[in-house]
């Protein structure tokens, strides 16, 4: 199996986390999003125990909220000691709506709007990660208002590709995030916020993309940014007390996917930068990293029933389910590969279906190609697996779905997470 979360029983029911999928998608209807919380337990602590021996107290990981927020899976890795790296007012008041502390939530994105600001000032956000200049200004004003000094990390581009596909590069110097090193933009931003006497310079952020199998992308991006470190303590004497190389590690969507062994990339990760602070007398910075897929898409599993099966002859085969691109938006945007199974029984006679979703489009694909029993019929039940990371938090109401409930898995009980959205709840914003 694809990862050794989902088994199957003898008489071929699929089980995830230990539980039977059907009688699960009996109990909480369907399409429905299964995650199994001992395993982001597992990846978060993958993250905080490497990172413990690696640099000791001197380094936090940050759960992406991007990934996945809502307000239960931020109490469980708030519970893991993991920080946050928040991108909106949302995702920040469904963490601090659980006590989540404020201290340890960065705050990104590159469009943040005065409002964003004042709101996130307002509520003692540790850090902002500040995307651009006109950013940066923005906050200095908003903090100099609320007469605080706000910490803040710059987000700069160092200008390496992660080949990964082009959606989620981000680390190229012609991006819209970050300020651009290349063209020595960086520098003269970095100046500028030394110059903002409400904002408090703690260090550098980057992120390079998303989905990346590149073993030595993060050493190659720890070179960009220890020579910048560097040049900044020359020029400027000033010392980079954070470093922030972003998330982005691979996860395994298909069987032929390679395994990212992550307690041993942070291992190879933090001997380089140890060693390149040294060759250059730079202090060992406070280290961070901003894990999200990697902490919640082997967690999560995505359960329809199929609606009906329609058979073109000489052409193609579609099992059509009662979900699609409004709970799963990630093939129809990326073209994303994902394993897909049959909940209920193992086969020994397949056909190749294009897995379709009930929305009024023709694109509406989940995954297309997939071997499923031949005789799948209407009342059936298809798994999608690996489906933790943004498909919750892509999902839309588009076709005025409601969004499907969101179930934890814990070793011997289930529980909603977040409750199905009913008609009700669809209309209930018009006025
Ligand atoms: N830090 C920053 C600044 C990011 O932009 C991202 C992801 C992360 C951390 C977390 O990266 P991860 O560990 O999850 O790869 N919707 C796309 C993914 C977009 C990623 C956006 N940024 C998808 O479904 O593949």
């Amino acid at each position: 199996m694809l990862s050794d979360n989902i088994t199957r029983r003898a008489d071929g029911v699929l089980c995830f986390a230990g539980h039977s999928v059907p009688d699960l998608a009996e109990k909480y209807g369907t399409p429905l999003y299964l995650m199994d919380e001992e395993r982001i337990r597992h990846n978060c602590r993958l993250y905080t125990k490497a990172f413990k021996q690696a640099f000791g107290e001197n380094a936090l990981p940050l759960y992406a909220g991007k990934a996945a927020s809502f307000k239960q899976i931020i109490r469980v890795v708030m519970s893991e000691g993991m920080g946050l790296d928040a991108v909106s007012p949302g995702e920040i008041h469904t963490a601090l709506s659980v006590g989540f502390p404020e201290e340890k939530i960065f705050f990104h994105g590159d469009g943040k709007t005065d409002e964003d600001i004042r709101y996130a000032i307002s509520k003692n956000i540790g850090y902002f990660i500040v995307d651009n200049p006109e950013e940066l200004l923005a906050v200095n004003r908003e903090a100099a208002s609320q007469k605080k000094k706000q910490k803040v990390l710059l987000r700069v581009t160092p200008g390496i590709d992660p080949h990964t596909y082009k959606a989620v590069n981000t680390g190229t110097v012609d991006v819209k995030f970050g300020v651009p090193m290349e063209t020595g933009q960086a520098f003269a931003f970095t100046e500028e916020a030394l110059r903002c006497s409400s904002l408090e310079f703690c260090g550098l952020h980057c992120h390079v993309g998303s989905e990346v199998f590149d073993e030595t992308v993060f050493e190659d991006v720890i070179d960009v940014m220890t020579d910048f470190m560097a040049e900044l303590s020359v020029k400027l004497g000033l010392k980079t007390r954070m470093l922030n190389v972003g998330g982005g590690y691979g996860v395994r969507y298909l069987d032929t996917d390679k395994h990212i062994d992550i307690p041993e990339r942070i291992g190879s990760v933090a001997s380089h930068l140890k060693e390149r602070c040294k060759q250059l007398s730079l202090e060992l910075p406070f280290f961070l990293m901003e894990p999200g897929r990697s902490i919640v898409a082997d967690a999560g599993m995505t359960v329809y029933t199929v609606s009906s099966v329609k058979r073109i002859p000489g052409y193609k085969y579609y099992a059509i389910v009662d979900g699609g691109m409004a709970d799963n938006p990630r093939y129809c945007l990326y073209g994303a590969p994902y394993t897909v199974l049959c909940a209920d029984r193992e086969s020994r006679f397949f056909a190749v279906f294009d897995l379709a979703g009930r929305c009024c489009e023709s694109g509406d694909i989940v995954q297309p190609s997939v071997k499923l029993p031949v005789d799948i019929s209407r009342g059936d039940h298809i798994a999608v697996c690996t489906t933790g990371a943004y498909n919750y938090s892509m999902a839309s109401n588009y076709n005025r779905l409601g969004r499907p409930a969101l179930v934890m898995l814990t070793d011997n009980d289930s529980y909603t997470a977040v409750r199905r959205e009913t008609v009700e709840d669809v209309c209930s914003l018009d006025i």
